[in-house]
């Protein structure tokens, strides 16, 4: 429950990288040795994760704030079971190492957010190169690979993290060289090779869109800090932005926001940096519609636009949102026009005319960052607004309330929403 119309202000920390902290984990598979990981954020889909391991045979420990230590010595199960995987599309992750080490792998087809058909074609036509043999059986895919995997050279006619992730991982165990070419460059992909180069593992070409991984036949393990989440930074100074206020957020250089912090720039935020902060201010004025088109990295983040319509919508002007990654990825909009947003909606692309304010409205969140919208729409809304499904959003924000909370937001939880599963 929200009531809008507060400037947010104030300091936050950022936190550790999901998209980082979930291929980080999965890669704990690689190893007997234990891995000792710093920064892990409190989230759902990283307790999922956790799940899925600990059911494979890892042992874990994990501290009230501390780091997260995995141990995949005692792994003696291959299958990534359909009731964990059906929650976080991002346990495929696992298919990848379990393959490398242990020579076969059964995970069920892939659920998650609603954000279309999401294939894994990619992923599998990867491994296939590596001399995997991969069926789908009864909703699994079924991964075998008797005599191990070995180097090859593999183009992706796509870019797709998880299924550079799921090649790098796997190459990283192969016998021979690997040459994974137009592979995707988020720093989520280069913060996954940072901890495998830390595990043992020999890759070139670290930020481009060519990764040449020299197999080995063992990893060790070792003790890895997490980058911090661009995505969430990126949230909270967008929903600073949307109220006309000013934050800081510690813990998170703007290297790692790039194109975020230029569109948030040209919407006529004042922004200063530091090596590890940055602030924003408004100084109270309204911001400017800026055009948003997505792009594998080092374009617009596909994990931002949702956000970014939100502040569109309070915004001077009127700006043009483009999808281009996924297919209903709109959908947080047609909520937004319920709180009187003026969107406009064709194919994959979002025209939106700024109001003054919107008004507080019952909406329904339907993935995670179209939560996370609805959040900032709430914000900026006159009234009280109700988000329903805010499950979602869990999956991918620490605390969010508390957070919000600490920058001046009028912001609860009720315990029925929390308890809608
Ligand atoms: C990851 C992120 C997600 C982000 C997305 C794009 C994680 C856990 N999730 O998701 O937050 O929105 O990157 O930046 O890191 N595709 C294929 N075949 C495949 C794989 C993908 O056609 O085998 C297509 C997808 O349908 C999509 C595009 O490639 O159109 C990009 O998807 P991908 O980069 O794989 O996204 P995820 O790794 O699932």
């Amino acid at each position: 429950m929200i009531r809008g119309g507060i400037p947010l202000c104030g300091t936050l920390t950022a936190a550790g990288s999901k998209n980082a902290a979930l291929p980080i984990l999965a890669a704990t598979l690689l190893t007997d040795a234990a891995c000792q990981l710093h920064r892990v954020p409190s989230l759902r889909d990283v307790s999922t994760m956790l799940m899925l391991l600990s059911s494979l045979g890892a042992r874990i420990q994990r501290g009230e704030q501390g780091p997260v230590t995995v141990v995949s010595e005692s792994v003696t199960q291959h299958r990534a079971p359909y009731d964990l995987v059906k929650t976080m599309r991002a346990s495929v992750l696992v298919l990848g190492p379990l393959l490398a080490r242990y020579g076969q792998a059964e995970v069920s087809f892939p659920g998650g957010c609603a954000i279309g058909s999401r294939p894994v074609d990619l992923h599998i036509r990867a491994l296939e190169a590596m001399g995997a043999h991969i069926e789908i059986q009864g909703g699994y895919l079924v991964a075998a690979a008797p005599n191990g995997l070995h180097g090859t050279e593999f183009e992706f006619d796509t870019v797709t993290v998880g299924g550079t992730e799921n090649a790098l991982m796997a190459a990283s165990l192969a016998q021979g060289s690997t040459v994974l070419k137009n592979v995707a460059r988020e720093p989520e992909v280069t913060d996954l090779v940072c901890f495998l180069m830390t595990m043992g593992a020999e890759i070139e070409g670290v930020g481009s869109d060519t990764l040449t991984i020299h197999g080995k036949s063992s990893l060790r393990g070792g003790t890895y800090a997490i980058m911090p989440d661009r995505i969430e930074v990126g949230t909270y100074l967008v929903a600073a932005a949307a109220t006309r206020g000013s934050v800081r957020i510690e813990g998170v250089s703007s290297s790692v926001l790039g194109v975020i912090i230029d569109k948030l720039r040209e919407a006529g935020a004042d922004i200063r940096e530091g090596d590890d902060w940055i602030e924003l201010d408004m100084k109270g004025g309204r911001p400017r519609a800026v055009d948003i088109v997505t792009a594998p990295y080092p374009g617009f983040p596909t994990d931002m636009q949702a956000q970014f319509t939100a502040m569109n919508a309070v915004a001077e002007g009127t700006a043009t949102v483009r999808e281009t990654i996924f297919e209903n990825r709109l959908m947080q909009a047609h909520e937004m026009k319920r709180m009187g947003a003026d969107i406009v909606i064709e194919g994959d692309t979002a025209q939106t005319t700024g109001l003054l304010a919107l008004q507080g409205a019952p909406v329904m969140a339907s993935d995670l960052r179209a939560s996370a919208s609805l959040v900032i729409a709430g914000l900026v809304a006159a009234g009280e607004s109700r988000i329903d499904r805010i499950y979602h959003i869990d999956r991918g924000y620490e605390d969010i309330e508390g957070k919000l909370q600490s920058l001046g937001a009028d912001i609860r939880r009720e315990n029925r929403s929390s308890m809608v599963q």
